[in-house]
C-alpha cells in the first residue's frame, strides 16, 4: 500500500499532524522508534514532570501550609517509589490515549527507527525491517537533552531530565547546572521533597528568554521557600563522579574556581534537534548550525514533499507550538491557508509560583522604540489568593501608549498557566486594555487579577488596590 503521508515521530508534534492529516481525509502512516506513543513530552516530557510537579506540591503543602489551614496530619511520611509509580502510571494512559487516537483516525503505527531510503521510501527498522511507500513525509523526531563538551553524561549519577523523572530513591543533594524551565521545574520537585538543591547558572538570572521582573521574583519565592541556593553568574567548567558522587567546577564573577559537591548532577542547560539516523543525507536535506532542519513558511524543507514541524525545527521548544505546527502543515498540505501566530505561543514555567508569559517583553519594546505603559497587580491584593494563602506574584499588562492594544502580558501567581489563556485570547483579538478592565471577571477567582492589572495599564485606574 502507498501511503498519502509517513509521519517520523509521534511526540506532540508528530501525532497531532497525523491525526489533522487523517481528519482531512489521507492516509497516514506513524513511525515510532519506541514502543510508546507520544514522544517527549508524553514520555519524559511534560506529563511526567507535571505528575510530579503536582505530588511534591501536595507533599510540601502538607508540610508547610497545612497546620496553618487547621489541618494536622500527624507523621508525614514521603513514600518516593510511589510518586515515581504514579507518575509512570499517568504517563502510560496518557501514552495509551495516543495510541486510541491512531486507531480512531485508521492510522497505521510503524514501531521502529524511520530513516529515508529516498522522499518517498522509508525504512523501519524494528524488530523486523519495513518498508513505507508514501507520497509525502512529515519529520516530526523532536528534540534531545544537549550537554557541555566536557561533560559525559553517565546517566547514573550525571544525568539528564529523562533518569531525574525515573530516579528510586530519594538523593540527599542535587547540583543542577542552568537555570532554565528544566532547572526550575525539576529543582523545585526535589526541593520540594527534602533534597538539598543547588542550581548553577551562567547568566546573572534565572528562566531566560520569561519578564526579568518574573525571573527576579521567583529565584527570590524558590530561595526563600524551598531553600534553594542558587550560583548565579557562574560558568560551570567541569564535572568529575566517584561511585556515589558529583562534583560540579565553576568559575564565578571574580574568575575564581568553586566547586558543588552533590549525590547527583542534573544537566539542564538545553535540548537539541534530533536528526540522528533519519537519513537525511538521502535525500540531500542538511542541517542548520545548530543541528535544526530548515523549513520554508509551509514547513517544506529543501526536498519537495519532505516537511519538518516540532522541536526538530526553530522556534520555541514546546509541545504546543509543535502541536500548532502540525495542525498547520496537515492543512498546508491539503491545500488550505492556515496561520500560527508565533507572538502569541505563551511561554510557562510550572514553579509554585507559576509564571507564565505571551507577547512582547519590557526590553523588546524598548529596543523596537515602541512607547508603551505597564499595569500591575499584585496577587497580595486579591481575596480569592488570600483565601488559598498563594498570594505571592502579580499580573503585568503591557499596552501600546497611543492606542491602548495589549502588547504583552506577564504573570507569576497561583494557576496563572491557565490564566494565561485569557491574554492569548485578548491580543489574538487585538484587544486594548480597556477591553479586558471592562470585562466581568468572576469573584472571587484569580482571574481578577488580570482586569484589575488591564485597568491599572489602561488608565491607572485599577479598583482594588
Ligand atoms: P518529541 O516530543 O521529542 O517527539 C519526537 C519523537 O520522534 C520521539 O518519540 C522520538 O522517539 C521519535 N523519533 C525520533 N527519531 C525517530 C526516527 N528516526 N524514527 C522513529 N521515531 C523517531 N513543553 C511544553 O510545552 N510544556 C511543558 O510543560 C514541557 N515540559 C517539558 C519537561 C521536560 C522534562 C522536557 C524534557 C520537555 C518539556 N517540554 C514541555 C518540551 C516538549 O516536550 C517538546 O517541546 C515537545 O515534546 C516537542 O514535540 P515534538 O513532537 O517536536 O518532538
Ligand atoms: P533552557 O534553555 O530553558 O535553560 C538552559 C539554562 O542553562 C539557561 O539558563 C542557560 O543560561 C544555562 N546554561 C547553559 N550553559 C551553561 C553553563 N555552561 N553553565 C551554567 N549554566 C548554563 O533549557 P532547559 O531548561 O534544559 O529546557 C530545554 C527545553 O525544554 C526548553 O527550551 C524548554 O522550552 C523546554 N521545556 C519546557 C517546559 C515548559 O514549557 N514548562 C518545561 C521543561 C522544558
Amino acid at each position: 500500500m502507498k501511503y498519502d503521508i509517513t509521519v517520523i515521530g509521534s511526540g506532540p508534534g508528530g501525532y497531532i499532524a497525523a491525526v489533522r492529516c487523517a481528519q482531512l481525509g489521507m492516509k497516514v502512516a506513524i513511525v515510532e522508534k519506541y514502543n510508546t506513543l507520544g514522544g517527549t513530552c508524553l514520555n519524559v516530557g511534560c506529563i511526567p514532570s507535571k505528575a510530579l510537579l503536582d505530588s511534591s506540591e501536595h507533599y510540601f503543602n502538607a508540610q508547610h501550609t497545612f497546620s496553618e489551614h487547621g489541618i494536622g496530619v500527624g507523621k508525614l511520611e514521603l513514600d518516593f517509589p510511589q510518586m515515581i509509580k504514579r507518575k509512570s502510571e499517568v504517563v502510560g494512559v496518557t501514552t495509551g490515549g495516543v495510541e486510541y487516537l491512531m486507531k480512531k483516525n485508521k492510522i497505521d503505527v510503524f514501531t521502529g527507527m524511520g530513516s529515508f531510503k529516498d522522499k518517498n521510501t522509508i525504512l523501519v527498522s524494528g524488530e523486523k525491517e519495513q518498508t513505507i511507500q508514501t507520497d509525502k513525509v512529515i519529520i516530526a523526531t523532536g528534540s534531545k537533552p544537549s550537554t557541555l563538551p566536557f561533560i559525559k553524561i553517565d546517566k547514573k549519577r550525571v544525568i539528564t531530565s529523562t533518569e531525574a523523572l525515573e530516579l528510586q530513591k530519594l538523593p540527599k543533594s542535587m547540583t543542577i547546572i542552568g537555570a532554565g524551565i528544566i532547572g526550575c521545574e525539576l529543582g523545585s520537585v526535589y526541593a520540594r521533597l527534602g533534597t538539598k538543591v543547588t542550581i548553577v547558572e551562567y547568566l546573572d538570572r534565572i528562566v531566560p528568554g520569561m519578564d526579568k521582573d518574573i525571573a527576579k521574583e521567583l529565584m527570590r519565592s524558590m530561595k526563600k521557600n524551598l531553600k534553594i541556593d542558587f550560583q548565579l553568574s557562574h560558568k560551570v567548567t567541569a564535572v568529575s563522579t566517584t561511585t556515589r558522587s558529583t562534583t560540579v567546577t565553576a568559575e564565578n564573577k571574580k574568575g575564581e574556581s568553586v566547586e558543588f559537591k552533590a549525590e547527583y548532577c542534573l544537566v539542564a542547560v538545553g535540548r537539541r534537534p534530533y536528526t540522528e539516523g533519519l537519513g537525511l543525507e538521502h535525500i540531500g536535506v542538511s542541517t542548520d548550525e545548530r543541528g535544526r532542519i530548515p523549513v520554508d513558511e509551509h514547513f517544506q524543507t529543501a526536498v519537495p514533499g519532505v516537511y519538518a514541524i516540532g522541536d526538530v525545527i526553530k522556534g520555541a521548544m514546546l509541545a504546543h507550538k509543535a502541536e500548532e505546527e502540525g495542525v498547520c502543515v496537515a492543512e498546508f498540505i491539503a491545500g488550505q491557508k492556515p496561520h500560527i501566530n508565533y507572538r502569541l505561543i505563551p511561554g510557562v514555567v510550572y514553579t509554585w509560583p507559576e509564571g507564565a508569559g505571551v507577547g512582547y517583553l519590557e526590553e523588546e519594546l524598548k529596543e523596537m522604540g515602541r512607547e508603551y505603559k505597564v499595569g500591575k497587580f499584585p496577587f497580595k491584593a486579591s481575596g480569592r489568593a488570600r483565601a488559598s494563602m498563594d498570594t505571592e506574584g502579580f499580573v503585568k499588562v503591557i499596552a501600546d501608549k497611543e492606542t491602548d492594544e495589549i502588547l504583552g502580558v506577564h504573570m507569576l501567581g497561583p494557576r496563572i498557566a491557565d490564566l494565561i489563556a485569557e491574554a492569548v485570547v485578548a491580543m489574538e483579538y487585538r484587544a486594548t486594555a480597556e477591553d479586558i478592565g471592562r470585562m466581568s471577571h468572576a469573584h472571587p477567582t484569580f482571574a481578577e487579577a488580570m482586569k484589575e492589572a488591564a485597568l491599572d495599564a489602561w488608565a491607572g485606574m485599577p479598583l482594588n488596590i
